[in-house]
């Protein structure tokens, strides 16, 4: 079994999302048969994806259209329809998340690979995970404004994988706020996810 670790904490180590993300698969292999899942992890920050252009999604269009499926084009749209479970790692930025996964998620989602259109013209979903978890990390209070998460429920629904999970630790930037707590807080949420997996 496969558990895709989508890392767009771009602050490596350093980062309180990256924290959150390693206590998470803590957790997980804790509670899962741990022999049985193996975790692949992509380090977004390090990576070299590039956002869709005219150009390279015409040659995208013309792979897609001879069933090239198996090109180096479509790597991460193929490794994101074969994970069982996936993790999804990044912090709050400009009311969603860095760019970087914007742009990874682009090239995960392909017609006739993530999901292909019924003759009715609804989309199904192709990947094989049952559910994902998305873990964020704010300055100040997300509230109404979880763009994030929103989007990549949205995604969910497009991509076939019924269930999404939650957690943050908030107002991690406001002067005087405990942070320990905030975390800890958050991390206990973290083990409700997975006792709910
Ligand atoms: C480029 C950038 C944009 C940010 N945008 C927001 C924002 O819109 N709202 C907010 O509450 N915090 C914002 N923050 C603060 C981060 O969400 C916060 O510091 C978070 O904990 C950083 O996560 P990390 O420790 O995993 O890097 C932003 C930080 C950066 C660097």
């Amino acid at each position: 079994m496969k558990l895709l670790f989508v890392n767009a904490c771009m602050r490596g180590k350093e980062s309180r999302t990256h924290q959150l993300c390693m206590d998470y698969l803590e957790k997980f292999l804790r509670a899962k048969k741990e022999e049985d899942w193996q975790i692949e992890e992509l380090d977004l920050n390090s990576m070299d994806i590039q956002p869709l252009t005219g150009e390279s999604l015409a040659r995208r269009d013309f792979l897609s259209r001879d069933k090239k499926f198996d090109d180096d084009e479509f790597a991460l749209a193929n490794q994101m329809i074969e994970a069982d479970h996936v993790l999804i790692g990044a912090p709050y930025w400009d009311l969603s998340f860095p760019a970087k996964l914007k742009t990874y998620l682009e090239r995960c989602s392909v017609t006739g690979l993530t999901f292909i259109y019924s003759p009715q013209g609804v989309p199904e979903g192709q990947c094989r995970a049952s559910s994902l978890t998305y873990i964020t990390t704010s300055g100040s209070a997300i509230a109404d404004f979880n763009f994030g998460y929103e989007y990549i429920k949205g995604l969910c629904c497009l991509f076939g994988i019924p269930r999404t999970h939650f957690a943050s630790a908030e107002e991690l930037d406001i002067i005087g706020n405990d942070i320990h707590k905030i975390m800890t807080s958050t991390k206990d949420k973290i083990t409700d996810i997975i006792d709910e997996l």
